[in-house]
């Protein structure tokens, strides 16, 4: 269903016009693999302790994905979700965006893949790479294509089975991801404002802080390429943890600056989940109060791209958000990527 007519419920935010039509979350999932992998799975793994992986990041466990589980079929479980919840049909999307950097394949799109397995037949479908901030790339793309009357129904993706890209011989990395999806259906929902401002930013100077040297044009696959173990993730943890700290805090206070809002005024502060002393750190410098900020990186890790979008979902779902409380999203991931949503949930 194509609609073109503007609606008369034009979001308006002070500092910030947005033209065209309101756009709003009307619907949410999640998907999270069923095998737990905790610290203590992980001493056996590498030489850690749960002391040590609990102080440094919060996290206790993590969902790894099954050999025969991948990307798209996180996605697709999610996607399920989030249509049920909005009571929206496979041959009502318009759209599919998923935001990974963990692909079933590097062609033909994860996206594509999810559009085949739900039978959303009528959708465009792409992927979309932002690293951790892909979810709130995705749905600022996504949002736009309904605001202008393009599209109806958009559905936007967060899916990662980052296991597959971890080093599990590297105590430093392998320790703090996780595989999951979450998933957002995007509508114009006549009467409320939804998504009110949107910030993004990427900073490709710093590259090199996280990054995945093998697999692409650059570097293909070759046997000396695997021997290197060049298809893993790497990260400098200190360097990473300091620009996520500052690059959250900027990002959030940009997005409140806009909507003329104060930190006390936002409900629940979804951050990205990677580090629960970066969530303090950004809490505080925010100025919000701890029962504002809502993290589950306790029981699923760094789940990257998929990260904030499983947060929203279980936080809508404990009752954490009411229609019309207002809810902010700060992401940060590798590229350097970051941004924030302000939303009139
Ligand atoms: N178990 C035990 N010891 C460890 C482990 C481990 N799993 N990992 C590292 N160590 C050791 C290190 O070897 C080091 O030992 P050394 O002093 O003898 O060299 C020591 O612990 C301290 O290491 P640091 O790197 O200083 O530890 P830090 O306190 O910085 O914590 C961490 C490391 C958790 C990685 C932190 O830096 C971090 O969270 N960084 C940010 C990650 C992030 O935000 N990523 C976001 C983007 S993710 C994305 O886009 C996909």
């Amino acid at each position: 269903m194509i609609s073109s007519a503007p609606s008369s419920s034009t979001a308006s935010v002070p500092g910030h016009a947005l033209s065209g039509r309101s756009v709003s979350i009307v619907g949410s999932g999640a998907c999270v693999p069923a095998r737990v992998l905790t610290n203590s799975d992980l001493e056996k793994i590498v030489e850690t302790s749960d002391e040590w992986i609990t102080t440094r990041t919060g996290i206790k466990e993590r969902r790894i994905a099954a050999q025969d589980e991948f990307t798209s079929d996180l996605a697709t479980q999610a996607a399920r979700r989030a249509m049920a919840a909005a009571g929206v049909a496979a041959d009502q999307i318009d759209l599919i965006i998923v935001a990974t950097i963990t692909p079933d394949m590097v062609f033909p799109s994860t996206a594509c893949l999810v559009q085949q397995k739900l039978g959303a037949s009528r959708a465009a479908a792409f992927d979309l790479e932002a690293a951790c901030s892909g979810f709130i790339y995705g749905m600022e793309i996504g949002q736009q294509f309904v605001r202008s009357g393009t599209y109806h129904t958009v559905l936007v993706i967060g899916a990662e089975k980052l296991s597959s890209v971890v080093d599990w011989q590297d105590r430093n990395t392998c320790v703090l991801f996780g595989d999951g999806a979450g998933a957002v259906i995007l509508q114009h929902r006549p009467g409320s404002r939804g998504l009110l401002t949107t910030v993004m930013g990427a900073d490709g100077d710093k590259s090199k802080l996280l990054y995945m040297p093998g697999g692409g044009s650059r570097c293909p696959a070759t046997t000396q390429s695997v021997m290197s173990r060049l298809h893993f993730l790497r990260m400098e943890g200190r360097e990473t943890f300091k620009h996520a700290v500052q690059a959250m805090i900027s990002a959030a206070t940009e997005a409140l600056r806009r909507c003329q809002l104060e930190i006390s005024q936002i409900k629940c502060i979804i951050p990205h989940q990677a580090n629960r002393r970066i969530l303090d750190a950004v809490g505080e410098r925010l100025g919000a109060k701890p029962e504002q900020l809502f993290c589950n990186l306790d029981r699923y890790g760094n789940t990257s791209a998929a990260s904030v979008a499983i947060a929203l979902d279980e936080a809508a779902r404990a009752g954490r958000m009411q229609r019309g409380d207002l809810v902010l999203l700060v992401v940060f991931g590798a590229g350097l990527t970051w941004g924030a949503v302000v939303i009139e949930w």
